[in-house]
């Protein structure tokens, strides 16, 4: 009887919110998994458990650059590679909407190029952003969106759309076996304090007393993904055998409005804050909540974990770490080099 060959997993931005944790997930059924991650938003504390975790190795690269040789040419076979790899917070991504751009476009073909090397199946991790300020509610997959592609927000909402196109491409040119996921609003531990989003800025200013910010009149709406749902519909999507061509939307469809929202972390929380409104911000989307029919049909997925539950528990990281530690200032990204 030959030895079970041990499955790899590559996870790029496997240091970020959402990419740590699907790193524990694929760790817990005994694959190895290697992060790659540039640390521009990814924190190495993500993933300090992991220290002595013989099957567990860290890449720090960028995948705007050529992907480091050990990867290319030599080493264990990757069967599925998960592209998770770009900053998810608008202050962030905006903060070097170039290097977004190309992080979405080079990377995700440097990626899929790897894949092809590899023989492995690779999984795109788009957003609902792809659907913009979308023009029908709720949003199906096969609605092609109302995405401004010249503001503020384009070198995110646009780099995904032509991430999404690179990775069909490589389907229809016959190049590998891919997958995208759409993901909507996703909160839980590990999201950093300062990512500008309505979760985490809800949770930190009440813990801190302060009054939570909302933009507009608080009347937009969202819904929230917890991350172990969305970590368990990535590996779904990964591993169906039966490969649907098409992206899938993965999020939670109870949509509720920003302000309920805030009420809800100030109950929780028991804080006696208020709350102060600000202007919403350029082409912020007003409606968002994914239909989910096609990964229910599909992938056999929805939604498990409660608001009320998930928030408690969000709340609960937020309490035991410090707040400096969630706030370490981004890692500085020059300019971009020019592809190889
Ligand atoms: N969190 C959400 O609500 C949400 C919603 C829709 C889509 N997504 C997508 O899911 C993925 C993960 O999101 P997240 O919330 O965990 O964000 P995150 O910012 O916590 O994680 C992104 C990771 O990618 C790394 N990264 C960024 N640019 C890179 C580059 N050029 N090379 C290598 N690594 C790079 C960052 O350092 C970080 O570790 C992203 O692709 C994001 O677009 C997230």
């Amino acid at each position: 009887m030959g030895q079970q060959q041990e499955t790899v997993a590559l996870v790029a931005g496997g240091a970020g919110f959402i990419g740590s944790n699907l790193t524990d997930a694929l760790l817990a059924r005994g694959w190895r998994v290697l992060c790659l991650d540039n640390f521009l938003t990814g924190r190495y504390d993500n993933l300090r458990h992991l220290e002595r975790e013989p099957r567990f190795d860290i890449l720090d690269a960028d995948v705007t650059e050529p992907l480091p040789p050990r990867l290319t040419r030599s080493g264990r076979r990757i069967s599925y590679i998960f592209n998770l790899a770009c900053a998810a917070s608008p202050p962030h991504y905006q903060a070097n909407p170039e290097h977004t751009l190309l992080t979405n476009v080079l990377g995700t073909w440097r990626l899929l190029g790897l894949a092809q090397a590899h023989g492995a199946r690779f999984l795109q991790a788009s957003t609902s952003e792809v659907y913009g300020d979308p023009e029908t509610h709720p949003q199906r997959e096969s609605y092609w969106g109302h995405v401004n592609p010249t503001g503020p927000r384009a070198c995110y909402d646009e780099g995904k759309r032509a991430a999404e196109t690179l990775t069909f491409d490589f389907l229809r040119a016959q190049r590998g076996d891919v997958r995208v996921a759409r993901i909507f609003n996703t909160y839980g531990p590990r999201m950093r304090a300062d990512d500008g989003r309505v979760v985490s800025n809800a949770i930190t200013q009440a813990l801190s007393g302060d009054d939570i910010t909302l933009y507009g009149g608080g009347e937009q709406t969202r819904s929230f993904c917890y991350v172990d749902d969305m970590v368990d519909g990535l590996m779904r999507l990964m591993l169906h055998e039966d490969p649907y061509r098409g992206a899938i939307n993965l999020g939670n469809p109870e949509e509720i409005t920003v302000q309920n929202l805030a009420a809800r972390v100030l109950r929780l929380t028991g804080a006696r804050s208020g709350v102060t409104f600000r202007p919403l911000p350029i082409d912020d989307p007003r409606r968002r909540r994914p239909d989910i029919s096609v990964a229910e049909k599909v992938l056999g997925w929805r939604p498990r974990v409660s608001l009320d539950t998930g928030l408690k528990r969000t709340i609960a990281h937020f309490s035991g770490v410090a707040r400096e530690a969630a706030m370490i200032p981004l890692k500085r990204r020059g300019s971009v080099k020019p592809p190889a």
